[in-house]
């Protein structure tokens, strides 16, 4: 997982449930549709407009549109328990494993992922390239015994109308045994995390043939029960090149809807999506402080995006969005350490799919809306009921124009939305002080942007 990446990657992290509810088949668990208090239920204030104006309309889910319905169905789980076969055929796949020898350790897992990758790309037409960006990681006293090179397998699908604009997702190829430093041990890695690799594969396999407005990347990234080394590497590459890298999910530990203590789930899977970032400014972590932005940074957003575009009858899965990111990771390294031998039998590839489903409509909902609105704020100089935004306007030829979205602020997700047109102010008749804000771009196909959330300025 990448949570302890210090850069400005928007990193959100999938896993099996820890402990989900039995559920014996697929039912949409309905959203809590907020309603807003009446004035008398509050209090009496007289420059709260309260209760609000009736503007705005509830926010409904974006379904998938014909295309994306398509590309759901063509996720297969006979093709996601055949990649993770392979993978765990390699005996291990272990950072400090033989790199040199064809059948068994870290090399041959790596050639054969970028392989396979090569063949989707020759679908593509071109626009989908496979990288093996690679370093040698010098000894670390801790997990790295001796130089070792770390090697990411990187397939780029560029985007057709903006492909400056990046989306990544990535599961890890390397694998562990009880010992994280014993490199000759059996590491079949079914579950952790051949599982996320084969989501990466199959989505590019199914896109490769397609035309997303903004760049996907799919990625399988090594070194990282040693230190996250490989998508670390991969992080500061992008940061490197400037690269505007919108979005990414890591998906770690996807393979099985069985918890710990044999409650099964298989129609959840938890989002893990962090607060406020590590790497804002402190001048910005204090106005967010103020204004009470911490469920509100750009992961946050992301994970309320992909609710919206995710959990729905298509994927067949209902999505446990996890605030409590740093605690969450704890939890699933104890539960790593527990594990007896990481085989495919334990492995439930139809969960796997359906998780894939969740990345594929999140990626492929992303990739084909306009950019989240730039420098959106709010005028805190304005003291009436009405809210006041400004934002940068774009000249995106995907945008139709903005949304103005918001939830009572004690509410996890957006509950109403309100078109603005292509504009780039809007005063509207509700108080900031009672609701929370965020500002979306809408495309010209009807997709949503995630929202931007409004900073005082
Ligand atoms: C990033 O750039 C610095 C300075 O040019 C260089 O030393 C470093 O190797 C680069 N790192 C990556 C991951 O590209
Ligand atoms: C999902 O499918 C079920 C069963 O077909 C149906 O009852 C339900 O209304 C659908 N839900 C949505 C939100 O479309
Ligand atoms: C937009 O915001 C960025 C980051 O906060 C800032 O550096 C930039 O100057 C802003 N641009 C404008 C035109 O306000
Ligand atoms: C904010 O509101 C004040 C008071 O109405 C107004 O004078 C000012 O121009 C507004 N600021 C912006 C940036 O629109
Ligand atoms: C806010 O709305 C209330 C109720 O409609 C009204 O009495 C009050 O004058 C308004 N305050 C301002 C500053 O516009
Ligand atoms: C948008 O504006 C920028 C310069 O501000 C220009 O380089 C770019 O070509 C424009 N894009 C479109 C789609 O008009
Ligand atoms: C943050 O989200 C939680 C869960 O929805 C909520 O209980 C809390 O009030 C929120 N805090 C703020 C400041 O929005």
């Amino acid at each position: 997982m990448l949570s302890s990446i210090s850069i400005t990657l928007i990193c959100l992290s999938l896993a099996t449930p820890a402990s989900p509810a039995p559920t014996s088949s697929f039912a949409l668990r309905p959203r809590q549709l907020h309603s807003f208090p009446t004035y008398d239920d509050i209090f009496s204030c007289p420059a709260a407009s309260w209760p609000p104006v009736s503007i705005g309309d509830l926010l409904t889910p974006q379904l998938p549109d014909h295309e994306l319905q398509k590309i759901l169905a063509e996720i297969d789980p006979a093709r996601i328990e055949a990649i993770i076969a392979s993978l765990a055929s390699f005996g291990t796949r272990h950072t400090l494993s033989s790199q040199t020898d064809p059948v068994r350790g870290v090399g041959a897992a790596r050639d054969w992922i970028a392989e396979q990758m090569r063949s989707f790309a020759a679908a593509s037409e071109g626009q989908m390239e496979v990288t093996v960006p690679s370093y040698v990681q010098p000894p670390d006293g801790d997990r790295i015994l001796f130089p070792v090179r770390i090697s990411d397998v990187v397939a780029t699908l560029r985007g057709s109308v903006d492909p400056d604009r990046h989306y990544v997702v990535s599961g890890h190829y390397d694998t562990r045994c009880s010992d994280p430093n014993d490199f000759e041990c059996d590491a079949p890695g079914a579950d952790d995390d051949a599982s996320g690799v084969a989501v990466s594969m199959e989505l590019a396999r199914i896109m490769a043939t397609r035309r997303p407005a903004a760049t996907i990347v799919f990625a399988a990234v090594a070194g990282e029960e040693q230190a996250l080394y490989g998508s670390q590497y991969l992080a500061r590459s992008y940061k490197n090149a400037s690269v505007n890298v919108q979005g990414m999910f890591t998906n770690d530990i996807i393979g099985s809807s069985t918890a710990d203590d044999g409650t099964k789930d298989p129609y959840t899977v938890r989002l893990f999506a962090q607060g406020s970032p590590t790497t804002e400014s402190a001048a910005m972590a204090r106005v967010r402080a103020t204004i009470g932005g911490e469920n509100d940074s750009a992961a946050r957003e992301l994970a309320r995006f992909v609710v919206g575009v995710a959990e729905n009858n298509y994927t067949q899965m209902n999505i446990a969005v996890v605030y409590h990111y740093a605690h969450q990771h704890q939890n699933t390294r104890v539960e790593k350490g527990k594990q007896y031998g990481d085989l495919i039998d334990f492995v439930d590839f139809e969960y796997i799919a359906r998780v894939g489903r969740v990345n594929g409509a999140a990626l492929w909902s992303l990739a084909n809306a306009p950019a989240s609105p730039r420098n959106v704020t709010v005028n805190t100089t304005l003291l009436s009921n009405n809210s006041q935004f400004q934002w940068l306007a774009s000249n995106e030829s995907l945008l139709a124009g903005y949304e103005i979205l918001w939830r009572p602020t004690d509410a996890p997700f957006w509950t109403h939305a309100m078109p603005l047109g292509k504009v780039k102010t809007a005063t509207i008749g509700l108080s900031k002080d009672n609701v929370i804000f965020g500002i979306r771009a809408v495309g010209r196909n009807g997709y949503g942007s995630p929202a931007s959330f409004p900073f005082p300025g």
